[in-house]
């Protein structure tokens, strides 16, 4: 029998491929979940539903201190939004179709199968991967016959599967975000149900004063949150619960997915929206003005790129390659205030700050305030000489 390595979450899709892949594939069903900072209670589910559904045959890989340090950093560099998104889902599927890959080639599987449906976007996240750096086939049961989320429950019943048993949403969990879709939140005509949020409260329940965070970052990537260093992973923890606590991070847009479809789509992402804003804080201060606006137009060319599964286009690397040039000199502390979902930066300092005190203020005689009469003489010139010809 040829086996199959199957990216396991324990969630519905997941485990009806397993029975799937075994009863209408004709496959060995081997299991993995990639630890990207799911809930440890997850992975332990996950772990037991994978033991129960197919004993002796389960991989779990703690892969997140490689998301923070080669995915997540790269994010937070390029300020990476898509629509508004931080891209957690969407930054951990090329490391984990990698890790899942590599289980495969030590097993000796064939194929490689996951459980996408054919109407979003992490289907092209992973196989770009898979068909990229390996051979391995790709088994997509759910998108291949074409299931239902009842039919999908349904088969679940009928094949007593150990199911989640009232989960009615599909989320997606890592230490960069919650998605949360389905159920109520398909219609956008419904307010997303306070239930669905677990990271972050609601501005009502937000903490009652205002709380300062300081960040220091070094070469683009915070390592110490409040004076404390600590890794990656560490920080983005209490970066989430800093700013959930202050009811930062909620997101509920309309997004413009790879197939197509406009899709209501709900995220929880407090630290990455707090990182990303203090990053921006403190890139203000050390970036030239022309390097600000190029950052803010590859900002968007590279998170489309993360968004659209385009991790192996050569330009995402030339684009790393530039970004990782400009933030040799984003390193120093930012002092964050956080209040009720809103957020301002309080001070900020660096040892490459471009900006100068004695430069501007007003109290400085050295500066001859005249000197800059030529400049405004012969500033736009073209413009002045266009309106005289009197169209
Ligand atoms: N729409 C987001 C993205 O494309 C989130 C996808 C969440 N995935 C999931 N299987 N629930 O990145």
């Amino acid at each position: 029998m040829e086996k199959v390595v199957l990216a396991f979450s324990g969630g519905l899709d997941t485990s009806v491929c397993v029975r799937l892949l075994e009863e209408e594939y004709n496959y060995e069903v081997i299991t993995a979940c990639v630890d990207v900072g799911q809930p440890e209670e997850e992975i332990k589910k996950s772990q037991n539903s994978a033991e129960n559904l197919n004993p002796g045959n389960h991989y779990v890989i703690d892969a997140k201190e490689e998301f923070a340090n080669e995915y997540i950093t790269r994010g937070i560099k390029a300020n990476a939004e898509y629509e508004g998104y931080p891209l957690s889902t969407a930054l951990a599927r090329p490391l984990i179709a990698m890790k899942i890959i590599e289980i495969a080639e030590k097993e000796g599987a064939t194929a490689i199968a996951h459980g996408c449906t054919g109407k979003g976007n992490d289907q092209f996240r992973f196989e770009a991967i898979i068909n990229s750096m390996s051979n391995l086939k790709v088994i997509a049961p759910i998108r291949e016959l074409n299931l239902t989320r009842t039919e999908e429950m349904a088969y679940a019943k009928e094949h007593n599967l150990p199911l989640p048993s009232d989960k009615i949403y599909s989320i997606d969990i890592n230490i960069w975000g919650r998605s949360i879709e389905g159920d109520v939140l398909e219609d956008p005509r419904n307010e997303p149900p306070e239930e669905i949020y677990e990271w972050t409260k609601s501005l009502e329940d937000a903490n009652d004063s205002p709380q300062k965070v300081t960040i220091e970052f070094e070469e683009g990537v915070p390592i110490a949150i409040d004076g404390e260093m600590m890794p990656l992973v560490d920080l983005i923890w209490k970066a989430n619960k800093i700013a959930g606590d202050n009811g930062i991070g909620r997101v509920d847009i309309i997004e413009n997915r790879l197939v197509g479809f406009k899709s209501r789509e709900n995220y929880e992402v407090p630290g990455a929206k707090l990182i990303i804003a203090a990053h921006k804080a403190l890139e203000e201060l050390v970036l030239t003005v022309d390097e600000l606006r190029f950052a803010e137009y590859i900002s968007t060319l590279y998170s489309d790129l993360i968004y659209r599964a385009m991790w192996q286009e050569p330009l995402r690397d030339d684009l790393d390659q530039a970004i990782d040039q400009m933030q040799r000199r984003v390193s120093g502390k930012v002092v964050m205030k956080l209040f009720k979902g809103s957020m301002q930066p309080l001070t900020r300092e660096s040892p490459f700050s471009l900006h100068s005190v004695e430069q501007i203020t007003f109290e400085d005689k050295d500066t001859d305030q005249k000197e800059v009469e030529g400049m405004i003489k012969y500033h736009n010139l073209q413009g002045s000489n266009y309106q005289k010809l009197n169209l």
